[in-house]
């Protein structure tokens, strides 16, 4: 998307010399895969409400130590979120993004992120569905920044509930911009550990402003936080 179009940039990319900026609205990210249609948009979560939320959820009593976490996106974009984790003692940091060209630009991120010598852990990103995911072995903690909608989201639980079915307490959910909790509240394997709001720092608020003021169709708003939630399974359904 070029600045004519309403492309503005972040200070993260800025600073840390990567892209991760830009709205881009889920039509204009098909890949030809049925799932497109329910995919929301992209854009990258606001670094300020990713740590705040990691904090929250290191309060929550998590069942193993940071270190003993995979940290997975499901719908990772150009991998902000991912390069934000990469910071973090997880065992691993994982991605799954459907769109190809966005999986290119996370993949060029992240070695940028590697070069300077950011991150040394292994770091795994797959361009597919998130549907299709494979869990590692171990406790993981399932990042979630409003990637589809509902139907997509039933599935997801489906997935997730097979996989961890005889793995009580080894699958926490961090859900960004919650609009499908109640899928997720329907659903009896999963308990609620947090659900509220996580403000934006000043920083991020203006840079997150202007992108959503400059955007071509003018059908998304930003507010100065997001509405979060946390999710713990602990269960066979
Ligand atoms: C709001 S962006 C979040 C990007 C990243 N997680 C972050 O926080 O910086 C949501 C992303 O989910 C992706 N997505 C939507 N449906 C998907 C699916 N079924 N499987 C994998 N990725 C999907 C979109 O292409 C988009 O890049």
């Amino acid at each position: 998307m070029s600045k004519k179009e309403g492309f503005t940039l972040h200070p993260f990319d800025q600073e840390n010399g990567v892209q991760t900026s830009g709205l881009i609205p889920g039509r204009y990210l098909k890949t030809g895969h049925t799932n497109d249609r329910h995919s929301t948009a992209y854009f990258g979560v606001a670094p300020s409400v990713f740590h705040a939320l990691l904090k929250r959820w290191r309060r929550t009593r998590p069942t193993a130590p940071v270190g003993g976490f995979t940290f997975i996106d499901l719908g990772a974009g150009m991998g902000r979120a991912m390069l934000l984790a990469a910071e973090y003692p997880f065992r691993k940091v994982i991605g799954i993004e459907l769109n190809p060209i966005l999986t290119k630009i996370a993949r060029r991120n992240l070695q940028i992120w590697r070069a300077a010598d950011q991150t040394r852990m292994p770091i795994q990103l797959v361009c597919g569905d998130a549907v299709e995911a494979r869990f590692p072995k171990g406790p993981c903690l399932v990042f979630l920044f409003n990637p589809f909608g509902a139907s997509v989201m039933r599935l997801m639980l489906k997935r997730l509930a097979a996989a961890f079915a005889d793995r009580p307490g080894q699958l926490d959910l961090l859900y960004v911009n919650n609009e499908q909790d109640e899928v997720i509240v329907r659903h009896p394997g999963f308990t609620q550990l947090f659900v509220g709001q996580e403000r934006r720092s000043r920083v991020d608020a203006i840079a997150d402003h202007r992108i959503m003021a400059n955007q071509p169709d003018g059908e998304y708003s930003a507010a100065n936080y997001e509405d979060c939630s946390i999710w713990r399974w602990v269960g066979k359904t």
